[in-house]
């Protein structure tokens, strides 16, 4: 077990790093692990096969992360790949839905099966729960928004979809690291690991449901998702394996080097304690700017009538990081921030509101 102030020395950014939500910072664990690999690639002392421990291990960290076990995850690069996974596998005339303030990588591949006859029905998040009919074939969303930190409530879309018969596709690229999900509540969920688990962009996550898996038909079919990945290389027949990984394409293996070390530390921390922290860093910035408290790790305030630049020149004098998204600042709080973040930020922004 690691506690987020021994977790905090594993960080040193330069200022005050408030974007996780666009990207999280690498560990020093993270770094050193991806250095070694570099530097035994550069020596020429790795084969391929040697690079699958890294994947596995990931695997069984993000299982257990999810509360789901190792056969119920496939791996990739995107989550944009695997909501056309998804996409693909409605008929014509299923219906998605969808929110229509969601990040386009839960939302593209839905709206491209439109002219094959699948119908996207968009509506506002706050709307998504009441809005899941006996009509509803899927209901695709993230757990957290990617542009305002707005969190789902999760066990209800889980338990009104069961009632009307839907499947549900969760993102969670917004969550997992600092939120609680538990995958096999869901037919489908999805994360990509460079923001709250902080690993190299290039690994995803995607886990489905036994009977769904049957369902959804061949997808991805490469040579990583053979039964026996080293004897799936060459020709005929085709001979995938019969758990998740079957949906696996081939990993960017340099990325699967930094996510087996990131995910290892985000485990030792613990998801709960994380949770605690980032949620308690936010609600300190909400008071501060007189904002009720809320339960998300992610502070969204809107400043419509501040100029762009004028807000980025804010920030970077008090040298903040943060994003600017849906004509507000987006504030995102990981374990490696601190209260004098939240009131750094929270000085910041008050000049500006
Ligand atoms: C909710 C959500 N999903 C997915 C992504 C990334 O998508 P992709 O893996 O397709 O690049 C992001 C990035 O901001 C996101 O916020």
């Amino acid at each position: 077990v690691v506690s987020i102030e021994e977790a905090r020395q594993e960080f040193s950014p330069t200022g005050i790093y408030c974007d996780t939500a666009s990207l999280g910072l690498a560990a020093r664990s993270t770094v050193h692990a991806v250095e070694q690999a570099l530097q035994a690639w550069h020596r020429g002392e790795v084969a391929p096969p040697q690079y699958d421990q890294y994947v596995d291990r990931s695997r069984e960290l993000y299982a257990s992360l999810t509360h789901t076990t190792p056969d119920r995850v496939a791996v990739g690069s995107q989550v944009s790949v695997f909501s056309d996974v998804v996409a693909r596998s409605l008929r014509p005339g299923d219906e998605v839905l969808v929110a229509r303030e969601d990040f386009t990588s839960v939302l593209f591949p839905f709206l491209a099966q439109e002219p094959r006859g699948v119908v996207v029905r968009s509506v506002p998040l706050d709307d998504l729960i009441g809005e899941i009919n006996d009509r509803t074939a899927l209901v695709a969303v993230s757990a957290v928004q990617s542009a305002d930190g707005r969190v789902l409530d999760l066990e209800s879309v889980a338990t009104v979809a069961e009632q009307h018969g839907a499947a549900t596709y969760l993102d969670t690229t917004q969550a997992i690291g600092w939120y609680k999900v538990e995958a096999d509540r869901f037919t489908f969920t999805i994360c990509h690991a460079y923001k709250w688990l902080c690993s190299p962009r290039g690994s995803a996550f995607f886990t489905v449901a036994p009977d769904a898996l049957t369902t959804l038909g061949n997808h991805n079919s490469g040579w990583y998702g053979g039964a026996d990945v080293w004897t799936s290389i060459y020709g005929p027949p085709l001979r995938l394996a019969q758990e998740a990984r079957r949906l696996d394409l081939s990993p960017a293996w340099l990325s699967w080097v930094g996510t087996a070390a990131a995910l290892e530390l985000i485990a030792a921390i613990g998801v709960d304690v994380i949770r605690a922290h980032d949620v308690s860093l936010a609600n300190e910035l909400r008071e501060a700017v007189g904002l009720p408290a809320g339960n998300s790790a992610i502070v969204w305030i809107s400043l419509p009538d501040v100029d762009a630049a004028v807000i980025q020149s804010t920030l970077a004098a008090a040298e903040v990081r943060c994003a600017i998204r849906a004509g507000g600042v987006r504030i995102a709080f990981h374990h490696y921030n601190t209260s004098e973040d939240a009131a750094t930020v929270a000085a910041a922004l008050s000049a500006l509101m």
